[in-house]
């Protein structure tokens, strides 16, 4: 089917954190690329995302730092929607999903569906607190991990070993709301039965969509082999679209089915009067740009929901990339292992398109990929600054050496101008193949191959040399390469669009299409052009080994917060309360105040401390395990308190006589107890 116009959409990105490179790698610099290309060629395109505001996270985010979940994703909004707009990625919207009109939009597909029947609903058991009157995600929840023993796994996943978890699989779980013993309790939702979408999604996706990148393809195919289940699509939850139904006090929308209706309600925001033709009309093209993770919710749910609502055009592509990775390890928002978009412009102010280059030549397309500082600065160095730029800066600057800075006349042409320029249009066509087919690394490095071409070229034909005796053959070869540098400033547009502004400056071409790519008639004869600028620059190995390094103490510092926080929180895990016992059992323990006469290490041991004690009955010898905690040195001469009748042992051949009384806290760590006061040796405790 022909097309009228593309509608492109970005995976909404959550509002509680800073964008960093993966979220452009994988989703942004492609879809705005794609925009561009298609702004360029004079097509009918919009460009829709916003911040995706709701889910536990967020709120968990907000109980962490003591504020609201309004207040995190007012933070983060701004802070993403800059960094979006730094780095050139030009929706056509950036709004959010707590706005009223995403609220209203959400809310109406909702009760479309439910007044339409098109829900189940099903009673399920889950887990809630009671002190706190509230039902726990999965998350609320902490206890121990049955594979590994981390005292501190979620109910979803222990961040320790990695294992995905379910609630009830925690050993002792407990409410993060109120640190008391969850409960199970029953709690009605609305599903969408996608079981019943299963014929309809093989035959759409599986028959009619065998075009799709091959990741998603069979991603689509082994969910649906596997057999959809309907998915709940509401949640005991008090931050969230409401459920707009009597009786669903305390229930939102779950942010998976809010989240894509946000496409909608965004595009809706931006052209209240027209927005259903780009909804609606089965000539608008619909195209979703998102990460591997995304997959399911845009290729199987959100088709179905709109399926299910009718009336709404399927998207055609849903063009998915893998996931980047950052010097050979996966990109980690609690780790701080990643490079973020604030952070980057920081230190390479005004370079976005530096780092649009390497994120796009280095795509997750088919498979992951790794981000390096090393790659970085090689292909800024070797490729933007030592062909594309260097080539556009000797052309200019010839230009304004030799012809004033006016386009010279075409005096005295050869064969291997002819020849050069005709590599032009091959090069169009296999760029937009490209493109059209979202393979995004390839189109770059076509692009790449013009800037290599006048870069050879001009190495080739060395107009420097020819001035000397030619300025007729001059004039020629410098001609050839204007062209070939307003070639780039349209073909690298999409791709680097600060730069190609500078280049059309440069040129003082103001209005290229994509339709003049390939041309090489663009400049006339006598056209004056602007000052030459240095459109890249090169970067020392000082800049990446500062980068590198910074990483790396990101890294450790927060390893060591992370081991901080869990020694604290070790320290502070209390042993619970042990069996009762008789006042009969307690009367029989003869505990007794103590001094330390004497003290040393035993031997060949690190824990076992030798003491001689004066109990006020008698002096006898105890063995004891706190040579870890205290020196012979700071034991002499302390007032200790032992249980003075516990049956002698013999340890490391010592006869030991009682034992001394120590407080152990939850991270092992112990401490003598000793009486507030001086009092004499015998006194007894009870
Ligand atoms: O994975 C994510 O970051 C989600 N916030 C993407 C949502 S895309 C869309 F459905 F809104
Ligand atoms: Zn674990």
């Amino acid at each position: 089917m022909k097309f009228k116009r593309t509608l492109v959409t970005s995976a909404l990105p959550y509002a509680n954190g800073p964008v960093h490179i993966g979220h452009l790698a994988g989703v942004y610099i492609p879809s705005d690329i794609y925009t561009r290309y298609l702004r360029l060629k004079g097509e009918e395109v919009l460009h829709i995302c916003g911040s995706d505001e709701h889910g536990v996270p967020i709120t968990i985010k907000a109980r962490k730092k003591g504020i609201t979940p309004q207040q995190v994703v007012d933070e983060y909004h701004s802070i993403i929607k800059k960094s979006f707009a730094e780095f050139g990625i030009s929706f056509d919207i950036y709004s959010r999903t707590s706005s009223a009109i995403h609220s209203e939009v959400a809310s109406e597909f909702f009760r479309k569906l439910y007044d339409e029947g098109k829900f189940v609903t099903q009673e399920s058991e889950q887990y809630y607190d009671p002190e706190a009157k509230s039902f726990l995600a999965d998350r609320y929840i902490k206890g121990t991990c049955p594979k590994c023993g981390n005292p501190d796994a979620y109910g979803d996943q222990c961040e320790k070993c990695g294992s995905t978890l379910s609630p009830d699989e925690l050993i002792d779980p407990k409410s993060t709301l109120s640190g008391s013993a969850p409960v199970k309790r029953k709690t009605k939702h609305w599903y969408l039965p996608l079981n019943e979408y299963e014929p309809w999604l093989r035959e759409w996706i599986l028959e009619q969509h065998k075009e799709w990148k091959t990741n998603v393809y069979g991603q689509c195919k082994s969910w649906l082999d596997g057999g959809l289940q309907p998915r709940a699509v509401t949640r005991d939850l008090d931050w969230g679209v409401p459920v707009p139904v009597e009786g669903a006090e305390g229930k939102v929308l779950y942010v998976w089915f809010d989240a894509p209706i946000g496409y909608i309600s965004n595009t809706k925001e931006l052209l209240p009067d027209s927005w259903e033709k780009w909804w609606k009309d089965p000539e608008t093209r619909l195209v979703h740009f998102i990460g591997k993770d995304n997959i399911v919710f845009h290729c199987i749910v959100f088709p179905s929901m709109l399926k299910a609502h009718g009336g709404y055009i399927l998207p055609d592509n849903v063009p998915s990339n893998e996931f980047l990775n950052l010097e050979g390890d996966k990109i980690s928002t609690s780790r701080n292992w990643a490079v973020w978009l604030n952070e980057y412009l920081e230190d390479f102010p005004g370079e976005q398109d530096v780092l649009r280059y390497v994120l796009c030549a280095n795509a997750p397309e088919t498979k992951d990929n790794d981000f390096t500082w090393k790659d970085f600065q090689q292909r800024n160095n070797s490729e933007l600054v030592a062909i594309f730029g260097n080539f556009v800066n000797r052309a200019v600057v010839l230009t304004g050496k030799y012809f004033d800075g006016k386009v010279p006349a075409d005096l005295k042409p050869e064969a291997i101008d002819k020849e050069t320029l005709s590599e032009l249009q091959p090069l169009r066509e296999s760029i937009e193949k490209n493109l059209d087919n979202f393979h995004f690394r390839e189109a770059l490095k076509d692009a790449m191959n013009i800037a290599r071409l006048g870069n050879k070229y001009i190495s080739d034909s060395e107009p420097w040399k020819v001035a000397k005796t030619d300025l007729d053959r001059t004039a020629s070869i410098l001609r050839t390469c204007l062209e070939i540098c307003a070639n780039l400033a349209v073909a690298f547009e999409p791709f680097t669009p600060f730069s190609t502004e500078k280049l059309r400056r440069m040129l003082r071409l103001e209005n290229l299409k994509w339709d003049d790519l390939g041309k090489t008639d663009l400049l006339e004869e006598g056209h004056s052009l602007g000052e030459a600028v240095l459109l890249f620059r090169k970067i020392e190995d000082a800049e990446v080994e500062a980068q590198v390094s910074k990483l790396k103490a990101a890294k450790a510092a927060n390893e060591a917060a992370a081991k901080e926080a869990a020694a604290k929180d070790a320290a502070a895990r209390v042993e619970p309360q042990k069996d009762e016992i008789s006042f009969d059992d307690f009367s029989r323990m003869d505990i007794r105040l103590a001094r330390v006469l004497a003290a040393e290490r035993v031997p060949k041991t690190d824990k076992l401390l030798k003491l001689t004690i004066d109990t006020g009955i008698d002096q006898r010898t105890i063995v004891s395990g706190i040579a870890e905690f205290y020196s012979p040195e700071e034991m002499v001469g302390r007032e200790i308190c032992i249980l003075a009748n516990l049956a002698p042992r013999v340890i490391r051949g010592i006869e030991s006589r009682g034992m001394i009384l120590m407080a152990k806290q939850g991270d092992g760590t112990m401490r003598l107890v000793a009486p507030t006061g001086e009092l004499t040796p015998g006194s007894v405790i009870g």
